[in-house]
């Protein structure tokens, strides 16, 4: 059977364009209602070239092609406007099953002239923007018990860049949200995963090739960037066919794999480590080819290191 949205509301914030319209156009041809967000502002976030245009042209495409949608223009960077984006699919839809937090701005440069406010601007879009429609649709998801979370990460969040500064760190923390939602919604079967997308959208066509490092891969590449490939791995993941959580799925060039954090089984003793001690052995606890583990999450970290240091642990 193929995935279906029959019956089921779909959050997607900044899907005006870009990405967010490629998994916009996809649930609503699976079936779902999709409140089509997006403030319709500027690359950098901005204020003051917000236009209702970029949610009502997709709203529009979906009708076209059958399919149900509404458009909503609230900014996801305050409580308020969360609040308001999951009351529309509630006043429109009467239930909310899955959000895609995908709204985002971006600044870049050398860390030097970045300033602390645009490291907050990209803060309040990107992990507060997660934050405020995941926790408006919250307390629905947990009384329906069952919600999907599909949150959007970044390569310069989980692994860096060198004028990625700010948008890496706001990146970050999406990455962290997804950890810890992830956990506190399982067992109120809301599913929370994340993704790390590499596409060919506004935000990223106007980066001059060489201006985020060298990168020759990038341009030997041009026909994966297409938004598609990366609209089936949303519709997936924001669907009930997605029985995980707490992943981190990277789509780049065609590919799509998981992203784990391992922490390798490194160097032990019973006694504190001193510099010189960690000095002496540390090739071994750099050393990814000695075995890691990989921990589900923070309390499994302690189950590992016990296993490894055979720590026994007293049960019942
Ligand atoms: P885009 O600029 O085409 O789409 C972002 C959309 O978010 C825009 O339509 C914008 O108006 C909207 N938006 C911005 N602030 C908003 C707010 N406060 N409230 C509601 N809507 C708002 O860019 P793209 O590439 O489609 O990006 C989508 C997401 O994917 C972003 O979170 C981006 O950071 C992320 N991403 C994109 C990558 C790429 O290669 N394109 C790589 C890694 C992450």
């Amino acid at each position: 059977m193929p995935i279906s949205y029959d019956g089921q509301v779909v959050v997607i914030t900044g899907s005006g364009g870009g990405l967010g319209r490629a998994y916009a156009l996809e649930i609503a041809r699976r079936g779902g209602k999709v409140v089509v967000n997006d403030l319709g502002g500027a690359i950098t976030g901005v204020a003051g070239q917000e236009s209702t245009s970029f949610a009502d042209k997709v709203v529009d495409e979906i009708k076209a092609a059958g399919g149900e949608a509404i458009a909503n223009y609230d900014s996801v960077a305050s409580t308020e406007g969360g609040r308001a984006i999951i009351q529309a699919a509630l006043d429109a839809y009467g239930r909310i099953d899955a959000v895609v937090a995908n709204a985002g701005t971006m600044r870049y440069g050398e860390f030097e002239d970045l300033t602390l406010e645009d490291l907050n601007a990209l803060l309040a879009v990107h992990v507060g923007g997660s934050w405020t429609v995941a926790q408006a649709a919250w307390p629905h998801m947990k009384q329906q018990g069952y919600g999907r979370l599909v949150f959007t990460t970044s390569s310069g969040g989980t692994l860096g860049n060198e004028k990625l500064s700010a948008y890496g760190a706001a990146k970050g923390g999406v990455m962290g949200l997804m950890h810890n939602l992830a956990e506190a919604g399982a067992p109120h079967g809301i599913l929370c995963n994340a993704l790390m997308p590499n596409a060919a959208s506004r935000m990223t066509m106007g980066i001059q090739p060489g201006e985020m490092g060298e990168n020759p891969w990038s341009a030997a590449m041009p026909q994966y960037f297409d938004p598609r490939y990366t609209a089936g791995l949303v519709a997936y993941l924001a669907s009930d066919a997605c029985k995980t959580h707490h992943g981190i799925y990277s789509m780049l060039g065609g590919r799509l794999g998981r992203a784990f954090i391992g922490i390798a089984h490194g160097y032990a003793q019973d006694a504190p480590m001193d510099a010189d001690v960690i000095a002496a052995n540390w090739d071994r606890i750099n050393d990814d080819t000695a075995g890691y583990g990989i921990p589900a999450n923070n309390t499994d970290e302690f189950r590992i290191v016990a296993e490894l240091r055979g720590i026994g642990v007293q049960t019942g």
